[in-house]
């Protein structure tokens, strides 16, 4: 670590535990419904594992206790099973502890070489653990092309840079052809130009909007992209896009 890393890290570490501890002081001291965690567990432990399901989650304390819109900490009603969220989570952790202390402690390695499944792991900091390509296809579904774009423009004016979708060349890609196997080539073409608009230089997504214009049976949409895929593969690519564009000249 140079000077100005370790000076980041130190105001980092300061600024949590300071907003920790502002917090800390806001929730009761003694607990009264843990069903989960053991009874005499510490406070400093609970609100570990508290932190760590509202990290995993991308939620505030409030999506799973109960109180007024807006509350405080101090305003909140922990013990209540009031919200389906909290219940939903009792299950969540009966689940985790199984996958950890049931299988993973199968595969015959010592405890600390084990990789620990967290709430993070699966949920990525979203509440409900989907895909990209799952919530566009939902979107799809109920509001058409122009509402699947938008939800997509907004999930990444929002999600960008963080880790809980992949923005990645592949997904739209092969959402794209999924879309266009199942017939909906209008919407597959729409998926494979948004994705051109971010990976302008992609062989593949040039080389799919040949294959859709194609089905679409139009000639010259599919030469045109196949020959942008000439000029943006590599190697054996080039030969697949040169291939196509023989066929299609040949008809
Ligand atoms: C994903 C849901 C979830 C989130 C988010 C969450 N909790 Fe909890 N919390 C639970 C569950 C489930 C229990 C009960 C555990 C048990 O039954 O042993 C609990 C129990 C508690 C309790 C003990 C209540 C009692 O008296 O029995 C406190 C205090 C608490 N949480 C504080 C917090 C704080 C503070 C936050 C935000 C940093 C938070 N929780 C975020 C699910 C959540
Ligand atoms: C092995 C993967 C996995 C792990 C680990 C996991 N979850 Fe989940 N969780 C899921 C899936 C999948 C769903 C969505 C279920 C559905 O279809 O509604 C979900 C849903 C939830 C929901 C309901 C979300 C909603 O809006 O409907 C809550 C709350 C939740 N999980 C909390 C937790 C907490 C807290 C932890 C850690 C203690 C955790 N989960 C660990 C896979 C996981």
């Amino acid at each position: 670590m140079n000077r100005f890393t370790r000076a980041i890290a130190r105001g980092l570490t300061l600024c949590c535990l300071l907003s920790a501890g502002a917090a800390y002081a806001q929730v009761p001291d003694k607990f009264t419904n843990l069903k989960h965690f053991r009874k005499d567990i510490s406070k400093d432990e609970l609100m570990t594992q508290m932190r760590g399901f509202a990290l995993g989650l991308g939620v505030r304390c409030g999506h799973c206790h109960a109180g007024p819109p807006n509350a405080q900490l101090a305003d909140m009603d922990f013990a209540s099973d009031e919200k389906q969220a909290k219940k939903t989570a009792r299950i969540m952790l009966k689940m985790m502890n199984q996958i950890n202390g049931k299988y993973l402690s199968r595969l015959g390695k010592e405890k600390e070489d084990l990789v620990t499944v967290k709430c993070v792991t699966c949920h990525h900091a979203q509440s409900r653990p989907l895909l990209l390509q799952e919530i566009l296809a939902t979107s799809l579904d109920e509001e058409g092309i122009e509402g699947m774009l938008a939800q997509y423009q907004e999930l990444r004016n929002d999600y960008y840079g963080g880790f809980t979708y992949d923005f990645g060349e592949r997904v739209l890609l092969e959402f794209g052809s999924g879309i266009a196997e199942e017939g909906k080539l209008d919407a597959a073409l729409a998926i494979l130009e948004l994705n051109a608009q971010w990976y302008p230089e992609s062989f593949s997504n040039e080389y799919g909007m040949g294959g859709v214009q194609e089905l679409r049976g139009d000639k010259n949409e599919a030469l045109a992209h196949y020959r942008k895929a000439l000029e943006l593969g590599q190697g054996r690519q080039k030969s697949f896009a040169q291939k196509m564009i023989d066929e299609l000249s040949r008809e």
